[in-house]
């Protein structure tokens, strides 16, 4: 038997051969429509929006596998998955370089005010260009949260072009790696916000990461200071910062993720002109699809052919427990 896997999110063509020996069923977008095909498939390839629980994981008898393409598992419910014997892969490094360079385009959109400027032009001609004045990056202080691979990866961007002194809170990095980075650690929170002229948000999302950025950190950054989101919309309070913006407390606001997901369509901070806002596309380049769906399915088959993949796994402790798949991957 061949097996069968369905695929809750498109993958880039380059990834499809991978997957030649399995049916291949989707996409299914729609996760009630998932949940119906899910339960005769061995595994199962994930976008970020369907909650993939223990009940839904109970629906499927024959599942081994679940794959998310990219990094975030907020979305998989990993302890339920063990407990099942469900393995999970995903491509943490496939979306790190396309998502640092979002939250640039995001900080750079910002700073020179390129939506707001986008839009007068078009409505009032040249002579609003004095109102539109931006602030240089040069010199300034870039406050990075969360010092992962992306964070990481943006604070050597704008290190290195901008010469940004940049500041750091994790605290699961030392020392040594921050200076390694080139990034002043520091151990509280609001020291960080206080100091920045850019603050750019990457931690995973956790229970201790939910709201990590609410009314009382708004209330300590800067009124000059713009932030940038592209981590998840929880990280940030939705309702503190929209207040935040409406009171020019801060300066602007670039999101690429909201709470919650997908945003309502009349979602207040999408009225405000110095907010820029894209729908979660943070990874979303030719690149970083490419990157993500070869690497699900390269490591979703290796799976199903019982072979440990070599990285992404997941949940490493479900190994030694796994269902074991008598298919011809
Ligand atoms: N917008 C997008 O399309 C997109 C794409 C990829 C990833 N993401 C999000 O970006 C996040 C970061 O990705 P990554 O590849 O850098 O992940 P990563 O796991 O390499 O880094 C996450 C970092 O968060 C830190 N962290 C944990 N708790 C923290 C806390 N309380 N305060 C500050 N930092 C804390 C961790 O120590 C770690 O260094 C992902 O978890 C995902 O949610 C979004």
């Amino acid at each position: 038997m061949n097996p069968k896997i369905l695929l809750q999110t498109p993958l880039h063509p380059d990834s499809l051969a991978l997957l030649q020996k399995a049916e291949v069923v989707g996409p299914i977008l729609e996760p009630r429509d998932a949940l119906v095909a899910l339960r005769d498939c061995h595994a199962l390839i994930v976008a970020a929006h369907w909650h993939i629980t223990g009940d839904v994981m109970d629906s499927a008898p024959l599942l081994r596998v679940v794959g998310r393409p990219g990094i975030g598992l907020d979305n998989i419910d990993l302890a339920a998955a063990t407990a099942r014997g469900v393995v999970v892969v995903h491509t943490p490094d496939a979306p790190t370089e396309s998502t640092a360079q979002h939250a640039a385009a995001l900080i750079l959109a910002l700073s020179k005010r390129l939506k707001e400027a986008d839009n007068a032009l078009r409505k009032h001609g040249l002579e609003i260009r004095g109102d539109y004045l931006g602030v240089e990056l040069r010199s300034k202080t870039l406050a990075v949260i969360g010092l992962g691979r992306i964070g990481s990866r943006v604070a050597e961007i704008f290190r290195a072009a901008f010469q940004m002194r940049v500041l750091g809170y994790d605290p699961y990095v030392d020392a040594a790696r921050a200076a390694q980075l080139g990034v002043e650690l520091r151990r509280n929170l609001h020291d960080v916000l206080r100091e920045a002229d850019v603050v750019t948000l990457h931690p995973a999302l956790t229970s201790e990461t939910r709201h990590l950025i609410g009314a009382a950190e708004l209330a300590v950054i800067k009124p000059t200071a713009i932030l940038v989101n592209v981590s998840r919309g929880p990280v940030v309070d939705e309702a503190a910062l929209l207040a935040a913006l409406r009171e020019k407390r801060i300066a602007g606001a670039g999101l690429d993720v909201f709470d919650p997901e997908p945003p309502a369509r009349d979602n207040p901070l999408f009225d405000l002109d110095n907010v820029i806002v894209t729908p979660h596309i943070g990874s979303w380049t030719h690149d970083g699809t490419r990157a993500m769906s070869v690497g699900v399915a390269e490591n979703v088959m290796s799976v199903l052919r019982g072979e440990r993949p070599a990285t992404g796994l997941a949940n490493p402790e479900v190994w030694g427990n796994r269902r074991v798949v008598h298919v011809r991957a």
